[in-house]
């Protein structure tokens, strides 16, 4: 089977995967990928301290492998991500000058965003920025800037990739009534109607057994605020089917919901490894990609 033709057959809408040159190295890796995957985001190679881990020098390889990865294979990019207090160097956290971080945030995603333009059909701009209680979480970006930081960053991406769909991505968004995801869609509905150039809420949709349930009231949530939003980083402790099941539904039923993007081909090669969350062991189909299969076909 391949799941992403099932699901753009169905739907129109992407199956997809991560990937970074160490992982597509591994030919079990990119037989799956390639049979089953429609669309790449990298793990980790455009995130600031891969790609500009010193101010102004630039560190291209592991993205454009990642870039041309993509192209060459037919895949379509999700680029991931432009600001984000994690994997951030220590020149930018070290920033308290307002004036500095912002010409610090507009250069470094006019020469990120820059680069890749017109090949990303989509940019996480900014990455986990809320907190727990649905509100901005403090942050080298936020404590300099305050609120500010959202347009500063989002009008810099615009500028620089007017061709992207651009999107604030964040996790535990997977209830429509937990704070986060309430406070998170209520931000965003007041920042695009203040002009702010945000097309997408990205849900990663990192799940524990059970919490499949909930997805679809939440991404009907979170699609009442943008034009779109998508499952940017699906994995489910234990991999239930019925979770699984529970989370491409979801998708369906949401008519904005472009896509899906599992995080990580293998369990062996998952940054929750030791909860088995994917959709293959031992580069074998578990039962939940049976259960797609079988949902969509
Ligand atoms: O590249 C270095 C290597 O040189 C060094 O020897 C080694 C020793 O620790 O570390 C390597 O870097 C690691 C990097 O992955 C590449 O493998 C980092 O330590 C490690 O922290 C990093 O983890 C990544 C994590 O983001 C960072 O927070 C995971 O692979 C990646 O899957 C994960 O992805 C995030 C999303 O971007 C955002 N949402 C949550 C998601 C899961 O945490």
């Amino acid at each position: 089977a391949n799941i992403n033709a099932l699901f753009v057959k169905k739907s129109k809408k992407y199956f997809g995967n991560i990937g970074d040159q160490g992982t597509l190295s591994n030919s079990q890796t990119t037989a799956i990928i390639n049979s089953d995957f429609g669309q790449l985001t990298p793990e980790n190679s455009m995130k600031w301290g891969s790609i500009e881990p010193e101010n102004n020098t630039f560190s291209w390889a592991g993205a454009d492998y990642l870039a041309n990865y993509a192209k060459t294979n037919g895949k379509v990019l999700r680029c991931h991500n432009l600001v984000w207090h994690n994997q951030l160097p220590a020149y930018v956290s070290a920033i308290t000058d307002p004036e500095i971080m912002t010409a610090t945030i507009q250069s470094h995603i006019a020469a990120v965003a820059g680069r890749y333009a017109g090949q990303c059909y989509a940019w996480d701009v900014l990455n986990e920025v809320f907190g727990e209680d649905g509100k901005l979480e403090a942050s080298p970006f936020y404590n300099t800037l305050g609120e500010s930081f959202v347009k500063i960053a989002f009008d810099a991406a615009k500028k620089a990739d007017p061709y992207a769909k651009l999107y604030i991505n964040d996790f535990n968004l997977d209830s429509a009534t937990y704070p986060k995801t309430t406070g998170l869609a209520a931000k965003v509905k007041e920042w695009v109607a203040a002009g702010i150039p945000i097309d997408g809420i990205g849900s990663q949709t990192h799940l524990n057994a059970g919490q499949g349930a909930g997805v679809e009231a939440a991404l009907k949530l979170l699609a009442g605020s943008v034009s779109e939003v998508a499952i940017t980083e699906l994995d489910i402790a234990g991999a239930a089917s019925t979770d699984y099941v529970d989370v491409v539904n979801a998708c369906l039923a949401v008519e904005n919901c472009v896509g899906i993007t599992e995080w990580g081909v293998d369990d062996s090669q998952s940054w929750r490894s030791s909860s088995s969350p994917t959709l293959f062991s031992g580069f074998k189909p578990k039962a939940a990609y049976n259960a797609i299969v079988s949902l969509l076909q």
